[in-house]
């Protein structure tokens, strides 16, 4: 077989056979195939794309280029959630403890934040102790101990898709719904769960900007989790505002324990409950008007915050910081962003507001780059808030001040003050099955 003639196939709108996919992904992660070969391939596929079956041939070719994770040694139902990111997304923290408390088990490997986006494995380690690099028996013991257990994507788990995304990084090879769903769910299936669901996200802190591109990803992400003999469901959710008020990792983690405590901000709560209860209902714990029933009773009795301390705990973490959210280290400094003018808040560019908690410190500026766990906004004033000149609309927190001038200008930019309120938008905007 020769790459340059599967490049020019791809390019003329042909498509791959089997053999030819596997091939390609082998010899790419063996250093068989170059890098400007195997970008040529990505750009004929961006504009050519792929059809189901290359997509799931695909998707299962990078699932198998390195381990394959077998949860058989944590009993009962293994359920997964994969959010396509955002900003202020810190529903793991919420939904993992009460589907655990619900008595479905969570082994969830979660990624580091990535580009404008946060990342709950970031997230977590601002709980003093916590580790998320757990070797598969430790990871186990802990599912097996307390229902749940979140840690970072370790070993050799889908070295294709490290290989490819660093590529499609920088050849613009990233935003192909194909590519997409190829690296998501060729991760999933090698986590080995029973049952997935998408998290898709639309809007300006989104991938995908518009809703009919997530609905296109997530027909397609469903497809692929089907045919592999996994339940799988989508919902698509609304990223065009930041998900509840904080950005930033501790800050994000003090959030989420308001919410499995019964309070915490009304978007994020009816995001959370959506998505526990298509998680338990994937797991066949009911309808889904039960499952949701289950969601809440799991909030209302403490059972679910409990969860999370326990697995805290397990995890090498300070449980008291679960119960005692003032023992979290604050940022010295703080400044305050004021409106400029009267009016509603338009828009939030979301992208944009979470670059700015990125340069406050709470996200990797390079792949080296420390995350300042105190660091992060407040929001004070969202979408569709009516705003006087010099109202406080956000805080800002870094350990240094001179990160201040910046983020503010960006933040200021990010934010749009006109004379009409906004249209509402809805929380979950579809479900794909
Ligand atoms: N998240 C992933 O894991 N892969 C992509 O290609 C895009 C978002």
């Amino acid at each position: 077989m020769r790459m340059y003639d599967l490049i020019e196939k791809k390019r003329d709108g042909g498509e791959l056979s089997e053999e030819e996919i596997r091939w390609l992904i082998s010899g790419y992660v063996a250093g068989d195939i170059p890098d400007y070969q195997m970008s040529a391939m990505l750009m004929a596929i961006y504009f050519r794309g792929m059809s189901d079956e290359e997509t799931s041939i695909m998707t299962d070719a990078v699932a198998h280029s390195g381990d394959m994770v077998d949860l058989s040694p944590i009993a009962g139902v293994k359920v997964d959630k994969h959010s396509t990111g955002g900003v202020g997304d810190k529903t793991t923290l919420v939904i993992a403890p009460v589907v655990a408390a619900c008595g479905v088990k969570v082994a969830k490997m979660s990624g580091r934040g990535l580009g404008h986006t946060g990342g709950t494995v970031d997230k977590l380690e601002s709980i003093p102790g916590l580790r998320t690099d757990l070797d598969r028996e430790e990871f186990f013991a802990v599912v097996n101990k307390t229902g749940i257990a979140v840690i970072g994507q370790s070993g050799n788990l889908t070295p294709a898709d490290k290989k490819l995304y660093a590529l499609r990084d920088v050849t613009a090879t990233v935003d192909s719904i194909p590519l997409i769903a190829v690296s998501i769910m060729g991760k999933k299936l090698a986590a080995g769960n029973d049952a997935i669901l998408l998290d898709v996200t639309t809007g300006s802190g989104a991938f995908m900007k518009k809703k009919e591109d997530a609905i296109a990803l997530a027909l397609k992400m469903t497809a692929i989790g089907e045919a592999a003999g996994k339940k799988t469901a989508a919902l698509i959710t609304d990223m065009d505002t930041p998900l509840g008020f904080a950005i930033g990792n501790a800050m994000e983690v003090v959030e989420s324990i308001e919410v499995l405590k019964g309070g915490g901000p009304a978007d994020l709560q009816e995001v959370c409950l959506a998505l526990a209860s298509n998680m338990l209902y994937l797991a066949q714990q009911g309808t889904l008007e039960e499952c949701r029933e289950k969601a809440r009773e799991a909030i209302e009795s403490g059972r679910a915050l409990e969860r999370l301390a326990a697995m805290v705990e397990a995890q090498g973490g300070d449980a008291r910081y679960v119960y005692d959210t003032g023992l979290f280290e604050k940022a010295p400094y703080c400044r305050e962003v004021t409106a400029q003018a009267d009016g509603y808040i338009a828009h939030m560019d979301a992208e944009s507001i979470g670059i700015t908690s990125s340069m406050l410190g709470a996200g990797r500026e390079t792949v080296d780059s420390v995350i300042d766990p105190a660091a992060g906004i407040l929001l004070v004033k969202k979408t569709g808030d009516v705003v006087k000149k010099g109202d406080v609309i956000a805080r800002l927190f870094a350990s240094e001040e001179k990160l201040f001038a910046a983020a503010e200008q960006r933040y200021q930019k990010a934010v749009t003050i006109a004379d009409t309120c906004p249209k509402e938008r809805p929380l979950v905007l579809a479900r794909v099955e």
